[in-house]
């Protein structure tokens, strides 16, 4: 069957809209079946983007026409659960809103490209709404990538597992924290096909003890891939943060990390300009090393809130390299001031602020 092959292949060429990686492999093609005089391909796209067969099908159709000899296309729409076995096999992903237990809000820190500070930022920010006083956690959802053990000074802490084999997170600082990099060393090369991260991440979402949370900030991999997908799938997230850096190339970045927030279903909170100006350890004295308002520009230039920025400290990314992030070390410091501020929008835009909270806990 020359022609069913070609048109598996075809398919494995189209994108899922937002994302790097393949509809088949992604599993949203349901079957292939060419006869005599139709091609069928049957679609159960993920629940939450009902709209992708819409979106896909001029796609579809102009990658099969290059097929010659193609008997007619029949494309056909199910939901997941129409097929036994595949909502057997999916039903956890494919649950509308999901929530995790005791975990009242979701934060998703992300960025367009690396590099830009997203863990720096992801571990000082859930610092800073700990010592708001609200309990934080914090997820590196960058499975390939793990750089928060490192920041947050756990490296090499031993998991505990209870009886019912759910993880225990790590106490850092006064937040729990998971990472792969509590299962793997640092330096490992971790190369995890689709669906291992699908697993991963679920695990790492619904397989810990992660407790009474205000808030779980979530440190995501740069860019888009198999972590988000999984996400949008799995969770439902209440706010997303986007860190670019001050250039002006940035707004590219910034723009493709808003538009993955809205695949992903993700209200965007705003736009953090991390490593704006550098300030001189020995005067203080901040340089815009890059121009001033870049960030600023550019979220207005999306019509996204401007969440001001974070000058180029040497002393963020010594204190990260230590193990004990700027917020923890040096509360009192011009950084760990622009965190704190940061966190108390955060939480207001989450919904956090209000006294509905209980006040009975405290992180000091
Ligand atoms: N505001 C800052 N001032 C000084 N150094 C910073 C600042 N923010 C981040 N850094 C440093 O920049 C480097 C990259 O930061 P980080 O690892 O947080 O970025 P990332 O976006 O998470 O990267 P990746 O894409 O690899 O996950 C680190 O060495 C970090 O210490
Ligand atoms: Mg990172």
């Amino acid at each position: 069957m020359p022609h069913l092959e070609d048109v598996q292949a075809a398919l494995r060429q189209i994108k899922f809209p937002g994302f790097s990686r393949d509809i088949v492999s992604f599993g949203v093609v349901r079957e292939v079946v060419v006869e005599s005089d139709r091609t069928r391909i049957v679609l159960a796209p993920p629940q939450g983007v009902p709209d992708l067969l819409e979106r896909i099908r001029p796609e579809i159709e102009a990658r099969l026409r290059e097929i010659p000899g193609l008997p007619p296309l029949e494309i056909v729409e199910v939901a997941a659960a129409g097929n036994p076995a595949a909502a057997r096999a999916e039903a956890p992903q494919h649950s509308p809103h999901k929530r995790i237990p005791g975990v009242r809000t979701i934060l998703a820190v992300a960025s367009g490209k690396g590099g830009v500070g997203k863990s720096t930022v992801a571990s000082n920010i859930a610092l800073a709404l700990a010592a708001e006083g609200l309990r934080a956690g914090l997820l590196d959802a960058d499975v390939y990538g793990p750089s928060t053990t490192l920041l947050l000074g756990v490296e090499g802490s031993r998991t505990q597992v209870t009886a019912e084999k759910r993880i225990v997170p790590v106490l850092a600082h006064g937040i729990s924290m998971v990472s792969m990099g509590l299962f793997v060393e640092r330096e490992q090369a971790v190369i995890w096909r689709g669906p291992m991260v699908t697993k991963l991440v679920r695990e790492f979402l619904f397989n810990v003890e992660w407790g009474d949370l205000d808030v779980l900030v979530l440190d995501l991999p740069p860019g888009t891939g198999d972590v988000q997908l999984t996400l949008a799938q799995q969770i439902e997230m209440d706010g997303g943060l986007i860190v670019t850096t001050p250039q002006e190339v940035a707004l590219a970045d910034v723009r493709r990390g808003m538009k993955m927030f809205q695949q992903m279903k993700v209200p965007v909170l705003g736009v953090l300009e991390n490593m704006s100006g550098y300030v001189c350890p020995h005067c203080d004295h901040e340089t815009a090393i890059f121009g001033r308002g870049g960030g600023q520009r550019l979220a207005a230039e999306l019509s996204l809130p401007y969440l001001g920025s974070i000058p180029l400290i040497p002393a963020i990314g010594a204190r990260g390299d230590e193990g004990t992030p700027i917020v923890a070390s040096d509360p009192a410091s011009p950084a760990a001031l622009r965190f704190r501020e940061l966190a108390r929008t955060l939480s207001r835009d989450l919904g956090l602020a209000g006294a509905d909270r209980p006040a009975a806990h405290s992180h000091a």
